[in-house]
């Protein structure tokens, strides 16, 4: 039995927790396989708005099992933080949550780690969420890191503090000002270990092989975007894993010829939060109308998104890296108004003009080349189904499944579970 996999295909922020809660009723088990708290999922139904970082958008579905997977970085703390928040919600935690013993922890030297290396860098920056995501993955990658197994172990105490020394002496090298009470950071961290410790941690990779094995319909929940993929990204501004296909193989342990439907997510738009280039990036009243209209601040920093017009070239790359078999485009319901609409089809690079992302997408490089379309007035937020579509949605989508041969299964018109068109 194929495990589907959801995967953002910009710079994140696509609508990834909608689209897993709206999908969860085909699916036994979801799956998060990569980053940590830097995510935010938001999730709307029956009134109620909720965010969710490091546990899967299927949390709200009574009968699937949730996994944070091994390629997931956790933070206890925020972790504590998020469960108390459902706690309204009287779910089942301890059988419909498991986390795989192969996670690794972010310790609060981590966080202070991360601020003082983006303190260091000064304008040239990442705009990383300050969640302790990349010495994580340092660590990891390193092979100093602190697994959630190692908490069933006698000595995790001894290990956590060696590598909390450790860190000490690294941000007394970066020699900037960041300023913290580690005793104080602590009481909390190990606070929130004993409660992380009462959840139940599994061998995440048998567990899904076993559940493979029965039948169970598998669904793995990416983060952020593709093009903050660690390899293929806009790197340096990017994230510490891999947010694309393959990670979800690493970060589960599932074999690649066990993967099914590549479900890609894009908006109608595009944004991107943090520092780097954005070849559609727009810095006029239209940037400013997506902005507000969709209410594009982030869910973890609350930091204002940058806004611009849908870049195809850079669409087609991600769809191409993630073998993407059927695409959803969000928030079409924000482009309501706009007299025309701009899609990037290539870039005037080096004067020649091309339709691949090269290796250096910075505006100094890289003119973005428009096709421009006619827009749509009609509010669709209220719309239920494709037949009261305006005939130029009708045409910006059938123009988008042309250039990018995937067909487009679902458009969102809203924030609700209920406002998701099927196509
Ligand atoms: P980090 O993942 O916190 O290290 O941040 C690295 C870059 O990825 C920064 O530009 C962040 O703004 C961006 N980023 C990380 N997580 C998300 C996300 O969930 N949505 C959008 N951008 C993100």
């Amino acid at each position: 039995m194929a495990v589907d996999l959801l995967l953002g295909l910009q710079w994140g922020d696509e609508g990834k927790g909608k689209i897993v809660d709206v999908l969860t009723k085909n699916y036994d088990i979801i799956a998060r396989f990569q980053g940590g708290p830097n995510a935010g999922h938001t999730l709307e139904f029956d009134g109620i708005k909720h965010v969710l970082h490091t546990i899967p958008s299927g949390i709200f579905h009574k009968n699937a099992i949730n996994i944070v997977g091994n390629g997931v970085v956790i933070d206890p703390v925020i972790f504590k933080k998020e469960l108390e928040a459902l706690q309204r919600f009287n779910i089942d935690i301890k059988s419909k949550l498991l986390i795989s013993r192969k996670a690794h922890l972010i310790l609060p030297t981590h966080r202070l780690l991360d601020a003082a290396s983006e303190a260091s860098k000064g304008k040239a920056k990442i705009g990383s969420t300050l969640k302790g995501i990349g010495p994580t993955y340092m660590d990891k990658t390193g092979r100093n890191g602190m697994r959630i197994g190692d908490l069933e172990l006698d000595d995790w105490k001894e290990k956590y503090r060696s590598l909390a020394n450790k860190h000490e002496a690294m941000i007394d090298y970066y020699n900037v000002d960041v300023q913290y009470d580690l005793a104080e950071l602590e009481k909390d961290f190990f606070k929130s270990i004993a409660s992380l410790k009462e959840l139940t941690f599994i061998d995440s990779e048998e567990y899904l092989y076993q559940a493979q094995k029965k039948g169970k319909k598998i669904l793995a929940e990416g983060a952020q975007g593709s093009l903050l993929d660690i390899d293929f990204g806009t790197y340096p501004y990017v994230t510490s894993s891999n947010t694309t296909a393959a990670g979800a193989c690493t970060g589960l342990g599932v074999a690649p010829n066990q993967i099914g439907e590549v479900k890609g997510i894009f908006k109608a738009y595009a944004t991107r939060v943090g520092s780097g280039p954005f070849p559609t990036e727009l810095f006029d009243e239209d940037g400013e109308t997506m902005g507000r209209v969709g209410n594009e601040f982030g869910a973890t920093t609350g930091r204002a998104r940058r806004c611009g017009w849908l870049d195809l070239v850079a669409l087609k790359y991600a769809v191409q890296i993630n073998g993407v078999t059927e695409l959803m485009m969000m928030k079409a319901d924000v482009l309501s108004g706009f007299e025309k609409l701009k899609i990037c089809t290539a870039y005037n690079y080096k004067g020649e003009k091309i339709t691949h992302l090269p290796y250096n997408i910075e505006a100094e490089n890289v003119t973005p080349v428009y096709t421009e379309m006619d827009g749509w007035e009609e509010d669709l937020t209220q719309m239920g189904s494709t037949e009261e579509f305006p005939d130029s949605l009708q045409a910006y989508i059938d123009f988008l499944e042309k250039e990018l041969e995937v067909p487009i299964k679902i458009v969102s018109v809203g924030p609700d579970r209920m406002q998701t068109i099927h196509r």
